[in-house]
């Protein structure tokens, strides 16, 4: 099982939701009496489900990684259980929904008819297609890099990360009956002043450490050792230059990654 850090949960979801939250309306929050979050991680989508719901309604967060876990457990309550053997009753929840779980399972349809074993109503998913993310940045360079670099990562790892709207095809797969799929681009702005965690994004950048993060997952895939070399020099030098333009507060850049809300019930 992949692992994921408290820090790397809380940077990329930061704002998550914030802006807009039509992609979420079909799961019709406000009528719900007891949600369950399945790989809930630290929380992030569990208390925006806790903020949405009335407040009578339970909401429970659920994940494998007991550190997430004790995170989330600030927020709502928690089980520690497994995506494919939930530990509760059928139909115990009127919605279970996921928000990038499925892009790490290597068995999708498999989790969501469980997710419909306990559910008397709706299931739903939220997943990013991370081969569709786009950045647009002053740095030149930044672009094509983490295209590269996105793409070596892709082909490495051993679940679809690029799920996005095919999540359909697993709610199929486990019978179940689609109603909706919406779309919501969840945009990410760097520009002066710029946060703390900015800046140690873009020193990691410089170290070539954030890269090297996702080495092992690289090499797993088409890309060899010298490319990979070659990779992290252009990447460092890169990183270079961001430091360089956030020193001249000089430096923006905005990242959108597309996520889909797939909700389905059985048919
Ligand atoms: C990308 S994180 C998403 C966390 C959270 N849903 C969010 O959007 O911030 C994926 C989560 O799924 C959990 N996970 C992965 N495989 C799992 C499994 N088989 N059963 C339960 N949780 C799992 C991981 O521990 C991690 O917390």
């Amino acid at each position: 099982m992949r692992e994921f850090s408290e820090t790397y949960l809380e940077r990329t979801r930061e704002g998550m939701w914030d802006d807009s939250r039509v992609a979420l309306e079909p799961l019709d929050l406000e009528g719900r009496e007891r949600i369950l979050d399945v790989g809930c991680g630290t929380g992030e989508l569990s208390r925006v489900l806790a903020g949405d719901s009335p407040a009578d309604c339970e909401v429970v967060g659920c994940d494998a990684d007991t550190d997430l876990l004790a995170v989330a457990a600030e927020h709502v309550p928690v089980v520690a259980s497994d995506a494919y053997q939930l530990p509760f009753p059928d139909d115990s929840f009127d919605l279970v929904v996921c928000q990038a779980l499925l892009i790490n399972l290597p068995e999708p349809a498999a989790a969501i008819r469980e997710f419909a074993r306990v559910s008397r109503d709706l299931v739903a998913a939220v997943e990013p297609n991370n081969a569709a993310v786009e950045i647009d940045s002053s740095v030149d360079s930044e672009n094509a890099l983490e295209r590269r670099a996105r793409r070596a990562y892709l082909d490495g790892v051993p679940t679809d990360v690029a799920l996005g709207a095919d999540a359909r095809d697993a709610f199929e797969a486990a019978g179940l009956e689609v109603l909706e799929t919406r779309r919501y681009d969840h945009v990410k702005t760097v520009e002066p002043p710029y946060s703390e965690a900015a800046v140690l994004a873009a020193r990691r950048k410089a170290t070539g450490s954030g890269l090297a993060d996702d080495r092992e997952t690289m090499l797993a895939g088409a890309l060899t050792e010298s490319d990979y070399d070659e990779l992290r020099r252009a990447w460092r030098e890169m990183g270079r230059d961001v430091v360089e333009q956030m020193e001249a507060r000089t430096y923006h850049r905005a990242e959108s990654v597309p996520f889909f809300v797939t909700v389905g019930s059985q048919s």
